[in-house]
């Protein structure tokens, strides 16, 4: 029997790689101590205790871009953040199961991000499949709205890479005129990604296009099943 939500909020409250805030006012994380700690600036000293880049997984469910990224490529550090902890648990696990030291989870709303981290303490951005926020008068919500291009800004080292993965066409042509609005840099885009890399062979490209192209999340294969071809949007800040 699988396991139960309040079995794996316990389970992840007790993992040292997993920081929860349980107060959207206070700037501070929970560590499975069950102390309060500030980790904006802090993650490589106090946490990684490495200089490596910080990747950061937003929206990340069950983190299997996170998963991915700490299993395949050790020499960087991955946080994946989602607000739901039964599903952070999952990826969660899988760190602590194959002893990965180069991953954490956060549980918080994105929009807490500016307690999170300090300026230019992250190095990339992936959003996995955020949510499209159909409604018109949602549309602030989406992760890549002015609002939210504003929080990376405050957080992403210069030049820093952004990606984003999506079935939504919404929200993928949404995110292209968001981005032009304003004045991001957007690299590459592609409306379906998969065809692109049969055709341009783009995972031999580069790391990211590898992963973009490799790394399949739950919530990415319902949507296939459903026929939706998978967006890729690469920008700059
Ligand atoms: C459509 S799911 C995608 C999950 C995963 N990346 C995947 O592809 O399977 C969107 C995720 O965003 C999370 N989420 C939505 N709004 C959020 C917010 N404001 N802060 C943190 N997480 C949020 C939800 O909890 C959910 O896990």
């Amino acid at each position: 029997m699988s396991k139960g939500k309040l079995e794996k909020f316990s389970e992840i409250s007790a993992m040292p790689h997993v920081f929860q805030n349980f107060n959207w006012k206070l700037p501070t994380l929970q560590n499975y101590k069950g102390e309060q700690v500030a980790m904006k600036g802090k993650w490589r000293s106090d946490f990684f205790k490495n200089d490596h880049p910080i990747v950061i997984e937003l929206a990340c469910g069950y983190g299997e871009y996170t998963m991915a990224i700490a299993e395949r490529y050790p020499n960087l550090n991955v946080i994946g953040i989602d607000v739901k902890g039964n599903r952070i648990w999952r990826g969660a696990k899988f760190v602590q199961d194959k002893g990965l030291k180069n991953a954490a989870f956060v549980r918080t709303q994105i929009e807490q991000l500016l307690d999170c981290f300090e300026a230019e303490e992250v190095d990339e951005i992936w959003l996995t499949f955020p949510d499209p926020r159909k409604e018109h008068r949602r549309s602030r919500k989406r992760l890549t709205s002015a609002r939210f291009l504003d929080l990376y800004r405050q957080i992403l080292k210069k030049d820093g890479l952004v990606h984003l993965k999506t079935d939504s066409t919404l929200l993928y042509e949404y995110s292209l005129e968001s981005l032009e609005e304003n004045d991001c840099k957007i690299v590459v885009h592609y409306r379906d990604v998969y065809a692109a890399n049969e055709k341009e062979n783009l995972a031999a490209i580069d790391r990211n296009f590898d992963l973009a192209t490799s790394v399949k999340t739950r919530y990415e294969n319902i949507h296939a099943e459903l026929g939706e071809t998978i967006k890729y949007v690469r920008f700059k800040l």
